[in-house]
């Protein structure tokens, strides 16, 4: 099956063809600049931007992967959750082609498509998602923080969340109480990588809790307390450097913690990571670390499947389409506020 798929629940442009598993094209255009002068995602913007952008993507996309629209066999879209007018723009685009094109259409979870593009592989890119078996995944991003328990192929249940800020968004706020530039998350890796992780004991909230749920907004607020006490500290290089990577060390230990006992209390012996976090090396390499103690096998998502792409949203939906999932309603709406616990235990 040939299917183009679109992503835009936030600040991302995304078109993809897949066929049979294999991601032909996978283009995205970022605003990653165009909202960094404001310290955050401008929604109006991100519209703006999606509806300009978009027709160029899907044109560029087909051509990479040396298709036409008549060879297009499904379209797929995320529908929620998200940016409501953003994802708009991507869900009505994809139901308007599948209607013209008289053709099945599939709306994606936005998480959902985090959690599976852990199975994607190799180069060129491919899902794997056969050799899926029972794990825990972690999905981390700027809007989400989930530790979700897949027993199986496209059944899943969450085990737990973020209570208030997503780990990108506190990796983006603290960036921000230290004066870096929007999206903070990838200056602080850098930074951090030259830093002392011990430096500053900041907090590692709900790190003991038996609750698999997340906090990080504490966290948050105590860098902000502790840079009011200590004025001017953030200006030397070296103390930035060493902040970051205390901070940082907090969410990954945070992050890693919780994950590996979810997985011992659960008895499974994989665990899988994505999300646009799963970009930072500290937690690609701390959760390997902590993954071989423990004796658990881990995926990490490509890091090019790790932030906002319409790749993991077409895999996804071609995968539910040849499992038997019925396409939806193209009239359906978008679905800002969609949780991943309100869907079937098939995922369908
Ligand atoms: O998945 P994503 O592209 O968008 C959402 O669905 O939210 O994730 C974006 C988030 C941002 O908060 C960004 O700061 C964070 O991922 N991020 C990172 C890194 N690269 C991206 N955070 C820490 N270290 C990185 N290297
Ligand atoms: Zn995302």
């Amino acid at each position: 099956m040939t299917l183009l798929a679109i992503e835009t629940s936030c600040d991302e442009t995304g078109v993809a063809v897949v066929r049979n598993g294999h991601v032909l094209a996978n283009l995205v255009s970022s605003q990653t600049s165009l909202h960094a002068e404001y310290g955050g995602v401008v929604p109006e913007l991100a519209t703006r931007e999606h509806l300009r952008n978009l027709p160029v993507l899907i044109q560029a996309a087909l051509c990479e992967a040396g298709t036409d629209p008549p060879a297009i066999e499904a379209l797929a879209a995320t529908q929620g959750p998200g940016l409501p007018n953003a994802l708009m723009v991507g869900l009505k685009a994809a139901q308007g082609i599948a209607c013209a094109l008289r053709r099945p259409f599939l709306g994606i979870h936005h998480h959902e498509a985090h959690l599976y593009s852990a199975w994607v592989k190799g180069d060129p890119p491919h899902a794997d998602f056969p050799a899926i078996q029972p794990h825990v995944a972690l999905i981390v991003s700027g809007g989400h923080t989930l530790l979700i328990h897949v027993p199986e192929g496209l059944r899943h249940r969450v085990l737990g969340s973020t209570l208030d800020d997503a780990a990108g968004e506190c990796f983006d706020k603290t960036a921000k109480l230290l004066g870096l530039p929007y999206p903070g998350g990838p200056v602080m890796d850098q930074l951090a990588a030259e830093g002392n992780p011990a430096a500053f004991p900041f907090p590692r909230p709900l790190l003991n809790d038996a609750a698999y749920d997340f906090s990080f907004s504490g966290l948050k607020t105590s860098v902000r307390y502790f840079l009011r006490d200590h004025p001017g500290l953030a200006d030397d290089p070296q103390a930035l450097r060493d902040l970051c990577a205390s901070v940082q060390a907090a969410i990954v230990e945070v992050l890693l913690a919780k994950t590996t006992r979810a997985a011992r209390d659960l008895g499974v012996r994989l665990v899988t990571a994505s999300g646009g976090v799963t970009c930072n090396r500290a937690l690609r390499r701390d959760l390997a670390s902590a993954c071989a103690r423990d004796g658990l096998d881990l995926r990490l998502a490509p890091t090019a499947f790790c932030t906002d792409n319409a790749a993991m949203v077409g895999l996804l939906a071609e995968w539910k389409l040849a499992s038997g999932v019925p396409p939806d309603d193209p009239d359906g709406d978008v679905r800002p506020a969609w949780s991943l616990e309100s869907m079937p235990a098939r995922g369908g």
